[in-house]
């Protein structure tokens, strides 16, 4: 749909529409939606030593050591798929992440085109994160209530098993929302100050949801996920 190669963030808190809003943007540009935290998902059910490694952050809601999470996104956007743009989501959540993805596209003579913020309330992060199920094998994102599959239990997609993420019981939600507040959210300043910034209103359906970040980005909107 787009000749242009973008190359964009998506920020905000755990729920609030990214995974969603990533794979519509991604279908959109024609770019990888690259998701850390199904990076780290896949290597915890290959049972690889990244996964090893990740497995106990992920289950304490903690996030993943920096090292760890950078040397996974510097090999990810090396990958030949990523050299016309992508959709990080999810990346980066640190100080340390963001200088590190900083030096890496400038090292590549690139730049970011764009930060997007996706902002809902407290109580609507809850309750998409308490109705949210994914396929098993594709890891699309459902919602029992606001995107409930054509089959109950079965992903429109591929046909796989729809489960609850283990991280979405509620003593780990908490502390992933507040791992986000302490280190995560103070990243929307920064890139602000760089002027890459988009705050976009993520209540609504899903559709209003991705008009809006067009709308922010300047691009025409087309046919969604
Ligand atoms: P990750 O998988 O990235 O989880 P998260 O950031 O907590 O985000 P979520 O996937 O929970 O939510 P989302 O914003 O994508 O929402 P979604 O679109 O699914 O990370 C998991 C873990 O991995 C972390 O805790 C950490 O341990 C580790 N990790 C990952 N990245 C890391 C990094 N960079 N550094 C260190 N550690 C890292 O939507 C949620 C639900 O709402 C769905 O059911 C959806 O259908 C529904 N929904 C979406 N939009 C709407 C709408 N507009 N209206 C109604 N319902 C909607």
């Amino acid at each position: 749909m787009s000749a242009r190669a973008w190359r964009l963030v998506l920020l905000g808190p755990p729920g609030v529409g990214k995974g969603t809003q990533g794979r519509r943007l991604a279908q959109a540009f024609g770019v990888p939606q690259i998701a850390t935290g199904d990076i780290f998902r896949n290597a915890v059910k290959d049972r690889t030593p990244m996964g090893t490694a990740a497995k106990s952050y992920i289950d304490a809601g903690k996030l993943v050591p920096d090292d760890v999470t950078i040397g996974l996104v510097e090999e990810r956007l090396a990958r030949p798929d990523a050299q016309a743009g992508f959709i990080l989501d999810g990346f980066p959540r640190t100080a340390q992440q963001a200088t590190a993805l900083d030096a890496l596209v400038q090292r590549k003579g690139l730049r970011l085109d764009g930060v997007i913020e996706i902002k809902v309330d407290a109580a609507e992060v809850i309750r998409r994160l308490t109705g949210r199920r994914l396929c098993a094998v594709c890891q699309t994102p459902y919602h029992l209530e606001s995107a409930s599959p054509k089959l109950p239990g079965v992903c429109d997609r591929c046909g796989g098993p729809l489960v609850q993420r283990e991280d979405d019981d509620e003593k780990t939600v908490v502390n992933r929302l507040d791992e986000y507040q302490r280190k995560t959210a103070p990243l929307a300043e920064y890139y602000r100050g760089v002027g890459l910034l988009r705050v976009v209103d993520g209540n609504g359906d899903m559709d209003t949801v991705f008009a809006r970040i067009m709308t922010a980005l300047g691009a025409a909107v087309g046919p969604a996920a």
